[in-house]
């Protein structure tokens, strides 16, 4: 059997200019640019391959073990998208295999369990267009293949890239410049921390495709936040990463949370992602920052009540006198840290934050998160030469 193979990973990342509003619903185009983080692949990612040859009879889509239906029309956009740009490539060389005519094999996993309501859409379309651009040998940007990556969810456009990513929302009509860019490396700036809180939910929340397109049609301050704050706020948020400014960066975080979480409130009916654990994270956040009186975190929600604080290295024993004081019977931290190591943020606690505070430590608060994921800014997309499909029969192992 003749076949061909491309594998990669791809990571998940976390807006801190959020992504909230469609222009265009089957291009995927927003109503806003947006910047996000990309974290650290050993936590959390996608891992894809896929494979093409003359024999396969259909396409095929296994995801975390289980096959899938491959009819969505996102999914069918990338695909015609990934193959149309092959085609002229062949068209462009006689010579080389006719891959676009061929079927594929799509086998998929991700290293975090999909319930946990992290943004595995994200990761997982940027894995497959990836993998597929690889698979065949696609000679345009990453910036070019994120436009595809984006009609597959629009935040997966920015999982092209590590480090610190805008999606410029671009204005044609036709979404030829609605894509990812490097805001910085992730080296430019190395000591970004995320530590996500899990937040147990008691019922599934409303799609974001489906909240967001609410939105746009019921909100009156959605048209502002896009009017105005988005915009404005772009171009400081790039600049607070360019120059390293975090208080800045940090609050413009927090705030643009809570501005997007403002329009879910003020869409009709209302849309409810934050519960009272995550409300309880922010009201702690703040009150750490009121403590040290300078900015130790910042907290940012998508569309689920999971918490994600990023905060610098330089601060993490400022941050984890209260967190690790707060959700040490919570799993995850033994992962990342020594039981010396853990010590000490209690001891910190003990000494510095108790000796001056007096704080309550609130048992339901930590009851409501059930896993603390610890993990910090990362590259982009990787090779790799793990495969997930069997080289003799092109099925998925
Ligand atoms: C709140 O990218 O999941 O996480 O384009 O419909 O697939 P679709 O939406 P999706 O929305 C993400 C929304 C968000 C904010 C963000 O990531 O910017």
């Amino acid at each position: 059997m003749t076949l061909y193979f491309a594998s990669t990973t791809a990571p998940v990342n976390i807006a801190t200019l959020k992504y909230w509003g469609k222009r265009d619903k089957d291009l995927n185009l927003p109503t806003n640019s947006s910047i996000s983080v990309t974290l650290a692949q050993d936590d959390l990612r996608t891992l894809t391959s896929v494979c093409t040859g003359p024999e396969l009879t259909d396409d095929k889509l296994v995801l975390n073990g289980k096959e899938e239906s491959l009819a969505s029309e996102r999914t069918q956009n990338c695909l015609k998208d990934l193959r149309q740009l092959r085609k002229e490539l062949e068209n462009s060389d006689a010579k080389l295999p006719k891959f676009s005519e061929w079927k594929l094999t799509i086998v998929s996993e991700n290293n975090f369990p999909t319930a946990a309501g992290l943004a595995s859409s994200a990761a997982g379309f940027a894995a497959l267009v990836v993998a597929i651009a690889k698979l065949y040998q696609l000679p345009q940007s990453l910036s070019e293949i994120s436009k595809i990556a984006r009609k597959g969810s629009g935040s997966a456009c920015r999982s092209l890239f590590g480090g610190y990513v805008a999606w410029e929302m671009g204005n044609e009509t036709d979404g030829s410049d609605s894509k990812a860019v490097e805001v910085a490396p992730m080296a430019h700036w190395p000591d970004m921390k995320a530590a996500i809180l899990v937040v147990s939910a008691s019922k599934k929340d409303t799609p974001s495709t489906s909240g967001m397109q609410l939105t746009v049609k019921t909100s009156d301050l959605f048209k502002e936040r896009v009017r105005d704050v988005v915009p404005r706020r772009f171009e400081e948020m790039k600049k607070s990463i360019r120059e390293k400014n975090w208080p800045l960066f940090a609050e413009l975080t927090m705030k643009d949370s809570n501005s997007f979480h403002a329009t879910c409130l003020d869409t009709f009916p209302p849309i409810f992602y934050m519960n009272d654990t995550s409300k309880k994270i922010i009201k702690l956040c703040h009150q750490i920052n009121a403590f040290y009186n300078e900015t130790v975190v910042a907290y940012t929600f998508d569309a689920g009540p999971n918490a994600v604080l990023y905060y610098l290295k330089e601060n993490e024993h400022k941050l984890f006198a209260f967190i690790y004081r707060t959700f040490n019977k919570v799993s995850g931290w033994e992962t990342k840290f020594s039981s010396d190591e853990l010590a000490q943020f209690i001891k910190h606690f003990d000494t510095t934050v108790a000796k001056d505070l007096d704080f309550e430590i609130d048992d339901e608060l930590c009851q409501g998160v059930s896993k603390v994921i610890l993990t910090q800014v990362g590259p982009g997309p990787q090779p790799t030469d793990e495969c997930l499909i069997d080289t003799a029969t092109g099925l998925p192992k």
